[in-house]
């Protein structure tokens, strides 16, 4: 394992991301974590960069037994000032703040010592990535350059004998297009992890773990949406506890089209999941009615959703005791209670609640079920905490699930009640049902929908004026959003070409009525987000 203290750069969760991509499990923990409170022995340390100046009064500083740990660190920007400024090297604030592609002139490579294993076949040159507002003005005693920019002297060091370096760039962003090399040299080669993070390992592991927390008898409920994310937790539960495990799917009314059937049609029929589905799309519209402010439909929505799923589970329980009652007395029949509540947290939400904040405020507040656990007696059971979303998606594959739902895009809790400007209604929720799936489909049908992170309508609350045969029409607009993005954090949105949006727009004026107008978005995350509520 390789531990990665964070300090709060917008990057940190990427360096996690491009050691797991390389078969080794990576860990981060704010950088305030002492060495001594780490449950493992990792076998490398990265110090990541920061949005704080090393000589700042309030700036994060690493607890020094790292530097006493025996095991190869890496720093990347701050991480680098950190390292060297613990070792008394000198930082000093940049004339202008260095932001954007350089060329780093690798130091001539001497032989096979550990200084030179970094960018051991990197050749003399290579494009990296910057950001940064202070740099290095002096070396640390005992280490030497590895790397220079033509503003950054000491853009890459090393330690003379031990397998410490610093690095000014960042080699986890795609910018730096051999950052990966970069990477891996230091995980593979210089720590000598063995790359053997792999969803098959994860797999076996897994189940044992959730068989064996949840004993013989113990069940679990959890709630399902249709989503990667749940489906694959699901269908994990199904392989380890079989019916023991209930999922639980609630409609809502502001799903996508056709979204509870299609989910009883993949779970229960294809993948022998123990469903049951709740149409309770009345009491959501009528707790909705009239409110038009995106967070009180979110509250409302989290709220409501917890109300039904209690319901649902309590249900459940006495089903379960009632079976228990009426059972021959057998082990067999002895399933026991409803003990635990099934989560599909993934790890950059373990990240989000963990990672070392600097200043950073809530854009909004995601809707999760967090608040099941409040009023439930229920432990938690989170059987994906540890994984990316490329990595839920390749368990997925392995567990069997579709590819199409595999590679399914994001699809926000609150559902379609965010994405409808104005009030929501029954009218209003079919509009945008019948010119989302018009959206999509077309899209898949052109190929794109892979190359796309995200795509949906938007239903906007104004009316335009339109023409039909010889009709004057004033009906709504739909706004069409698509973006590519790595993680969601930012975005930028997807340039089609003209001939799709050209038919989709054909086909969603033709065929949705109270529709006369489609637009594109055209704004990037940021300043716009991803949803426009
Ligand atoms: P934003 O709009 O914040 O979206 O740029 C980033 C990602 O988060 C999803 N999103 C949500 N997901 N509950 C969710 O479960 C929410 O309330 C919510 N709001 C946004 C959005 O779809 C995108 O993938």
């Amino acid at each position: 394992t390789i531990l990665i203290l964070d300090f709060g750069s917008q990057y940190s969760h990427l360096i996690t991301r491009r050691c797991r991509e390389h078969h080794v499990y990576a860990e981060l923990l704010p950088c305030t974590t002492k060495l001594s409170e780490v449950n493992f022995k990792p076998k490398g340390i990265i110090l990541s960069g920061s949005p704080y100046s090393v000589y700042d009064k309030d700036a994060p500083h690493v607890d020094p037994a790292v530097f006493e740990a025996g095991v190869p660190i890496l720093g990347i920007c701050y991480g680098l000032q950190e390292m060297a400024w613990n070792m008394g090297g000198t930082v000093t604030k940049c004339d202008h703040r260095e932001y954007g592609f350089a060329e780093i002139e690798i130091s001539k490579i001497g032989g096979e010592a550990a200084a030179d294993t970094l960018f051991k076949g990197l050749g003399n040159q290579m494009q990296v990535w910057m950001s940064h507002g202070d740099q290095l003005s002096a070396l640390p005693k005992d280490f030497h350059v590895i790397g220079h920019t033509n503003s950054a002297p000491y853009a890459a060091i090393a330690h003379n004998s031990k397998p410490c370096y610093g690095i000014q760039f960042h080699p986890e962003v795609t910018h730096s297009p051999r950052g990966k090399e970069v990477i891996s040299r230091f995980i593979l080669d210089i720590c000598k992890c063995r790359p053997n993070w792999t969803m098959e390992e994860f797999i076996g592991k897994e189940i044992a773990r959730i068989r064996d927390i949840c004993g013989p008898k113990g069940r679990v409920i959890g709630a399902v949406s249709g989503g990667v994310d749940s489906t694959v937790a699901a269908k994990l539960m199904h392989e380890a506890i079989g019916d023991r495990f209930h999922a639980i799917m609630v409609d809502n009314g502001v799903l996508r089209m056709n979204e509870a059937e299609q989910v009883h049609e993949m779970l229960k029929k294809n993948l022998g999941v123990n469903l049951t589905i709740v149409d309770a799309s009345e009491l959501f519209l009528s707790r909705l009615e009239g409110v038009e402010d995106p967070e009180r439909k979110r509250k409302i929505i989290g709220n409501t959703f917890i109300n039904v799923f209690e319901e649902q589970a309590t249900l459940i329980e006495s089903a379960a005791e009632n079976e228990e009652k009426q059972g021959d007395g057998s082990e067999d029949s002895k399933k026991g209670h409803v003990e635990w509540l099934l989560q599909g947290t993934l790890y950059p939400d373990v990240i989000e609640s963990i990672s070392f904040k600097g200043p950073s405020a809530t854009i909004k507040t995601h809707h999760n079920v967090g608040g099941l656990l409040k009023d439930m007696k229920l432990k938690l059971i989170e059987p994906l905490r540890e994984l990316f979303k490329d990595e839920v998606r390749a368990l997925g594959r392995l567990l069997s699930i579709p590819a199409t739902l595999v590679q399914r895009h994001p699809f926000p809790g609150p559902g379609l009640a965010i994405r409808i400007l104005g009030a929501v209604t029954r009218e209003q929720v079919k509009i945008l049902q019948q010119a989302d799936s018009i959206y999509i489909e077309e899209i898949r049908k052109a190929g794109l929908y892979n190359d796309i992170s995200q795509a949906f309508a938007v239903l906007l609350p104004v009316k335009a004026v339109g023409v039909m045969g010889d009709q004057r029409t004033y009906e709504q607009v739909i706004a069409l959003r698509a973006v590519q993005s790595e993680d969601f954090m930012t975005a930028d949105w997807y340039v089609f070409p003209p001939e799709i949006l050209k038919r989709i727009s054909s086909r969603i004026t033709n065929e949705v009525a109270g529709i006369n107008r489609v637009t594109y978005d055209i704004s990037s995350k940021p300043p716009a987000t991803v949803e426009w509520l």
